[in-house]
């Protein structure tokens, strides 16, 4: 009896593994030699170029000063560090031997020219919905760059994350293959907006909520979300900014990188703004601006703008005033001199910090890397710099955090902060 449970169990499990290898398996695509750059017309990879932007192909395909979309740009998850591929068409060790249809099946399916699956590190849930039309501009595009031999890095993913078959299983539990369906119940315009945010942008990459198994929670898209060891603010109606995400401000923010009433675009919202969204076409980027416009549902707020910048305006000059306490004199003296304000209107150049999301969300994490690392010329407002307060102790960071939240919003104090700056000055600068 004992024996035959035995034999039934191991005979079910090899079974399983059977049918999982059988259901994993995807075959491979033969390779091609290297399409020649005249195949593809100038029109065609000038579409693509700008779809190449719009997905920030070369921001996570290029490591920090190295040869573009040679790959190689780490990528740090809860479940290991993996790395970018080398997709330029080197026929070696980049995708120059792929055909079309084998680069369609990796950005519709997340599977390999060799038929392995791959790590949805790589947002192909969102490219996923793209148009057969627009992979074709794509593939013409990366077919049409010089090819740089750079061998993929090895991941550092511990086991048994890094075998790729177990991929299959992720999938069938949190991917929807398909193109991108627009919504009957919205104009074309919005619809062109939510494409190019889902499908090609993936916005929701970053700033939709992840489950513990690293995919998207479908039912809090948007709502805000960890990345890169920054928070993604929520883009629905809970973004905490006090001036509410109007359509102009969108505009000025997702087309420049600078909200005269938020901000600045800085960290990993930074190449996404100036190697992205700046590159599309201005109906391209009102398109976008009018979806997620429709997320937060800002514009019906507008008329809250008028009455919080002016509170914030006054809070700004506080800092002129007498000084009884420590935090107010620590702050006066390290921020006010760039941050205070005595114009009647929010000023770019001098952010009035109230107004600022980073002071306002539940988590200082933003904040607290905004003053340790600055913003560099390169983000933000063109040639304006915020320096970096690294030499400032974990304390006094600390401090100047709590009393920004004290004194500029109504909102619970943050708790832990010394150890939080603690932990972010160990994490590092970061790649941005
Ligand atoms: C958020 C970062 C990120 C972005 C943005 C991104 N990729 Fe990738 N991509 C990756 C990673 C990471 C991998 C490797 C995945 C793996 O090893 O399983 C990858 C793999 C690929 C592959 C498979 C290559 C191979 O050698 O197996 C292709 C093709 C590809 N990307 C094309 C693109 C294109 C085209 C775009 C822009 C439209 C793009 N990627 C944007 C991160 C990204
Ligand atoms: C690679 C991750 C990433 C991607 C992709 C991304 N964002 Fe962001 N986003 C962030 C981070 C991080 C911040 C916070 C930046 C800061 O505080 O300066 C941010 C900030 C924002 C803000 C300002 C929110 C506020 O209250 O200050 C808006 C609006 C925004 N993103 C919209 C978008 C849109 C639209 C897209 C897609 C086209 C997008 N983001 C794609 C990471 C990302
Ligand atoms: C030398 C001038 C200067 C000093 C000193 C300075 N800042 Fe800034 N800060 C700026 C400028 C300019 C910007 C806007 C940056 C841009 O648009 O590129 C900015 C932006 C910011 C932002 C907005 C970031 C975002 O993502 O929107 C915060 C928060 C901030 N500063 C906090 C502080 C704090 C706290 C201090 C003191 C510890 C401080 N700053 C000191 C010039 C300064």
């Amino acid at each position: 009896m004992f024996r035959r449970i035995v034999i039934g169990l191991a005979l079910a499990l090899v079974l399983g593994l059977g049918g999982f290898a059988a259901f994993a398996w995807r075959p491979s695509i033969a390779p091609i030699a290297r399409p020649a750059a005249s195949d593809f017309s100038a029109d065609l990879v000038a579409r693509g170029a700008v779809l190449a932007s719009g997905g920030y192909c070369a921001t996570c395909h290029t490591t920090r000063g190295g040869k573009p979309l040679a790959g190689g740009r780490a990528m740090v998850t809860a479940f290991g560090t993996l790395y970018s591929t080398n997709i330029t068409p080197d026929p070696e060790t980049g995708i120059g031997n792929w055909s079309e249809e084998a680069f369609r099946r990796a950005m519709h399916d997340g599977v390999a020219r060799d038929g392995s699956h791959l790590f949805p590190a790589f947002p192909y849930d969102h490219f996923t919905k793209l148009s057969d039309a627009d992979v074709h501009a794509l593939y013409a595009w990366l077919m049409t760059r010089p090819a740089v031999a750079a061998p993929a890095r090895s991941n550092a993913l511990p086991f048994p994350l890094g075998i790729r078959a177990l991929q299959a299983g992720w999938k069938l539990l949190f991917f929807k293959p398909g193109r991108f369906a627009p919504d009957p119940a919205h104009d074309a315009a919005w619809n062109r907006g939510a494409y190019l945010a889902e499908a090609l942008g993936h916005c929701g990459a970053c700033h939709t909520p992840r489950n513990g198994l690293g995919a998207e929670k479908r039912d809090a898209a948007y709502a805000g979300a960890s990345i890169d060891n920054w928070v993604a603010p929520p883009l629905t109606g809970a973004n905490p900014a006090p001036v509410p995400w109007t359509s102009d401000e969108l505009a000025a923010y997702l087309g420049t990188g600078i909200s005269r009433f938020h901000g600045t675009a800085a960290g990993p919202m930074a190449p996404v703004v100036h190697e992205g969204l700046a590159k599309l076409s201005p109906e391209d980027l009102k398109a976008v601006v009018r979806y997620v416009a429709s997320l937060g549902g800002g514009d019906a707020r507008a008329a809250e703008a008028a009455p919080v910048i002016a509170k914030a305006l006054v809070a700004d000059r506080s800092s002129l005033g007498p000084l009884a306490d420590a935090d107010a004199r620590l702050y006066t003296a390290a921020c006010a001199s760039c941050h205070y304000n005595a114009g009647t209107q929010p000023n770019p150049l001098r952010p009035d910090l109230a107004l600022n999301s980073a002071v306002s969300l539940s988590d200082p994490t933003n904040l607290i890397r905004v003053i340790l690392y600055g913003i560099s010329a390169k983000d933000g407002a063109p040639a304006i710099v915020m320096p970096g307060f690294s030499g400032f102790s974990d304390a006094d960071v600390a401090r100047i955090c709590a009393h920004l939240r004290r004194t500029r919003t109504s909102l619970p104090p943050w708790s832990d902060l010394e150890k939080s700056v603690a932990r972010i000055r160990a994490e590092g600068r970061g790649d941005y």
